[in-house]
């Protein structure tokens, strides 16, 4: 029977009718990671060098898996990673991927590269989300855009620390994305004929297309190629701790440094007065051939984990991929290709849907664990695979 003629359920379920609904290029676009993408299955498949460890006759009736994220009540240990240009791959992604969230209770992030503005999320859920920065060489912007993020209820700031370049991701370039090698209009009219949903739920009914938070910034906001060409211009690599400092100076609320590998750039981040850190390799997205994010989280929550808020990006397929995370340090987890591709695949309902299995997951999870309350989602709970190291 065809995976089409049966309920999505899972992650792959959601990718493969994600897949199936975008065209080419887009899907492509989320699904890859940099150069040869090895650091894109280790994320993933490093998860299975942990086992958890099974315990009976503990009374599980009150399994409760909630939990505080960035000062706030969470239903689960999972926030929405932020996306950039989500509302590309369903009609005004990021207020569906923002409903979706305040729906099941749990954080919601938005990218500097959104296409819905900060003030459209805010209008449409009422209530505080997250806000990714990436700096830009016009620090008047960055300024400009921080003051409308915590105009709009944004009380927690992401500051993503890896792109001081693009990663190179080679799916992009050969699809044209990158570069002067751009696709053939006969090339991209054929993707997007095979793909008349998307044509319908995005193309048409989701305009404008526009980089909502950088519209008013771009010389001509109707054309993606202005914003491409604006921010090939404003990616800085000159960007260092000095930055975060003056960051944290002028941002009051939380603030949470995202792209973290090592366990001396996590303590920096403290030193800088961060409140939290995101170890995450951009989900493979940035340097290939580095190690799995989970594979350093262990370290760098020993580290540092006591003085701040550890969270780990990166290869999250399911419940208990968050437990594992939870059990090695992670207060919590972001996911970010699941929800789009459960959105694209799904809609807002798949979306729900998919957000309510991990749920299911993460609570069957603890009581088979013998656990009630997520404090105690700890290393007692979990084991290396037989044969494996920790970092
Ligand atoms: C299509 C796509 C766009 C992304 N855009 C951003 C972004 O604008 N800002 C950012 O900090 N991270 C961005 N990321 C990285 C995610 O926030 C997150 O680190 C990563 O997706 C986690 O890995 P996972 O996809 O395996 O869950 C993006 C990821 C994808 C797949």
């Amino acid at each position: 029977m065809s995976i089409f003629n049966v309920n999505p359920v899972t992650v792959e379920d959601y990718r493969l009718r994600a897949r199936r609904f975008l065209p080419r290029f887009l899907f492509d676009y989320i699904d890859g990671g940099a150069n040869r993408e090895s650091t894109l299955r280790y994320n993933v498949s490093d998860f299975e060098h942990y086992r958890l460890i099974q315990r009976v006759m503990k009374n599980v009736e009150h399994v409760d898996c909630s939990t505080v994220l960035a000062g706030h009540q969470a239903a689960m240990p999972v926030a929405l990673a932020p996306v950039g240009m989500a509302g590309m791959f369903a009609r005004r992604g990021e207020t569906q991927g923002a409903r979706a969230a305040q729906r099941i209770g749990i954080p919601f992030t938005t990218s500097t590269l959104g296409i819905c503005p900060v003030e459209e999320i805010q209008a449409a859920i009422g209530q505080p989300f997250w806000f990714q920065l990436y700096m830009l060489r016009d620090r008047g912007i960055v300024e400009t855009l921080l003051a409308r993020a915590r105009a709009a209820g944004c009380d927690t700031l992401v500051f993503t620390v890896d792109l001081a370049v693009l990663g190179l991701r080679l799916r992009d370039f050969r699809n044209g994305m990158v570069g002067t090698n751009l696709p053939s209009k006969l090339s991209k009219m054929a993707q997007l004929l095979s793909s008349p949903r998307w044509v319908l739920d995005v193309g048409i009914k989701g305009k404008p297309h526009s980089i909502g938070n950088l519209s008013d910034v771009v010389p001509d906001p109707d054309d993606l190629n202005a914003y491409k060409a604006f921010i090939d211009s404003q990616v800085d690599s000159t960007v260092t701790w000095q930055d975060i400092a003056w960051l944290r100076s002028i941002w009051p609320g939380k603030l949470i440094i995202k792209g973290i590998m090592e366990v001396d750039d996590a303590q920096a981040a403290l030193d800088v007065g961060a409140d939290g850190v995101v170890v995450s390799n951009h989900g493979a997205r940035q340097l290939d051939a580095v190690a799995s994010s989970i594979s350093k989280l262990p370290a760098i929550a020993d580290a540092v984990g006591g003085q701040m808020e550890v969270y780990l990006d990166g290869g999250v397929r399911n419940g208990l991929d968050v437990l594992k995370a939870v059990a090695l340090g992670a207060r919590g987890v972001l996911i970010g290709r699941p929800w789009i591709w459960a959105m694209a695949g799904g809609g807002e309902a798949g979306l729900d849907s998919l957000l309510g299995l991990f749920h299911k997951e993460i609570r069957a999870g603890m009581a088979l664990l013998g656990v009630n309350r997520i404090e105690e989602v700890n290393r007692d709970v979990i084991e290396l695979a037989a044969g494996k190291t920790g970092t």
